[in-house]
């Protein structure tokens, strides 16, 4: 698949379920209504539309939520998605997690052929991680990256930086991320969905973190590239690569190779832009994948150049109404 403007189109990003077993400040708000369950895709479903999209091209998935880790079966759609590792069709089948249900399910999911994760770390307080995820547990997620590690997956910790939270926390975090042999990156904060509170007061521009980390680090330029959002440098104290996602300060959409489907079946082109397409009515109308195949074909047609994304500082509405956990990012 080819996008209007010239991009390839070959990784899915694919939100198995809004829900959530934290309440991240930056996310969610503390009262979600979630989806009712008749409005979201069954597994056998989202396995339909996975595999059109590896007929089409894909080459890598990354399932996403609310938490993906917390639908009921998970495990099953996983196992039933790494049939398209086997034949080779797909490069790539992995997730990003809350890491709360890894001492689950690590090894399975290595077993699944699984091989890098991504899990959500804001801080390494447990007050403060508390504070950030409104009902998480640090423990339980220290417990999931140790299980994750001992399971042979390579780990990436994804921390949002958040003005007079965490912002004192990156020190001990890239030493934490050094001894365990974990990437990490650093994520400005993208304003998606009503939160309680005002986004201003979270917004951390990277630039201002880097500067600072500059005084007791060695951070060197690196040409590497996942095809994703992040610009990375080498820590050269820890050997680690460490990320920047900077949608705010940096345009990083000219190269933007995904597109994003929602548990209900909705196809977004953009992180950053509301338009999108449903694919469930497609689906289910036939058992055969032509009308599906030909409605993933003309949203590609439709995916926009780049997002909007600005933290405006005379309203506190958000630049796109939908939560981060409808698309899981
Ligand atoms: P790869 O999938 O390997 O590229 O890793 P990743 O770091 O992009 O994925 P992950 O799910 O860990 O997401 C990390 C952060 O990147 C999240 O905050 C996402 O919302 C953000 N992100 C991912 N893709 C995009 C994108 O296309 N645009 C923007 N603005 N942010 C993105
Ligand atoms: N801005 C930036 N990142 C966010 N995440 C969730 N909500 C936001 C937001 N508003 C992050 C999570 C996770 C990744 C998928 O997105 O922490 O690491
Ligand atoms: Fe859950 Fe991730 Fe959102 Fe936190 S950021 S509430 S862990 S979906």
């Amino acid at each position: 698949m080819i996008d209007p403007h010239g991009r390839p189109i070959n990784y899915l990003r694919v939100s198995v379920t809004d829900r959530c077993d934290f309440r991240c400040v930056y996310c969610m708000s503390e009262n979600m209504t979630f989806l009712p369950k008749a409005d979201v895709l069954s597994l056998e479903e989202i396995d339909r539309l996975c595999s059109a999209f590896v007929g089409l091209g894909v080459k890598k998935l990354r399932l996403t939520g609310g938490e993906p880790l917390v639908r009921k079966n998970i495990m099953s759609l996983i196992r039933n998605l790494s049939r398209h590792l086997q034949t080779g069709q797909l490069d790539e089948l992995t997730l990003t997690t809350n890491g709360s249900q890894l001492p689950k399910y690590s090894e399975e999911l290595f077993d699944c052929g699984v091989r890098r994760i991504n899990v959500s770390c804001d801080t390494l307080d447990p007050e403060q991680f508390a504070k950030i995820t409104r009902w998480g547990n640090l423990q339980q997620v220290f417990n999931g990256v140790e299980a994750a590690k001992k399971a042979g997956l390579k780990v990436k910790i994804n921390a949002v930086a958040l003005k007079g939270s965490n912002e004192t926390e990156f020190d001990n975090m890239i030493k934490w991320c050094g001894d365990n042999g974990f990437d990490l990156t650093l994520i400005e904060t993208m304003p998606m969905g009503e939160i309680s509170g005002d986004r201003n007061d979270q917004y951390l521009p990277l630039s201002i973190v880097r500067s600072r980390l500059r005084k007791n680090w060695t951070l060197t330029d690196i040409d590497y590239q996942t095809g994703g959002p992040a610009r990375y440098m080498r820590i050269e104290e820890t050997g680690q690569r460490l990320g920047f996602i900077t949608p705010l300060t940096h345009n990083f959409c000219e190269s933007c190779n995904r597109v994003r489907l929602t548990c209900t079946g909705t196809l977004y082109m953009c992180l950053g832009q509301d338009d999108s397409a449903d694919l469930r009515s497609p689906l289910r109308k036939s058992a055969d994948e032509s009308a599906l195949i030909e409605a993933i074909n003309e949203a590609i047609s439709r995916k926009p150049k780049g997002h909007d994304f600005i933290i405006d500082r005379r309203t506190s509405s958000p630049a796109v109404e939908r939560h981060m956990s409808v698309t899981g990012g």
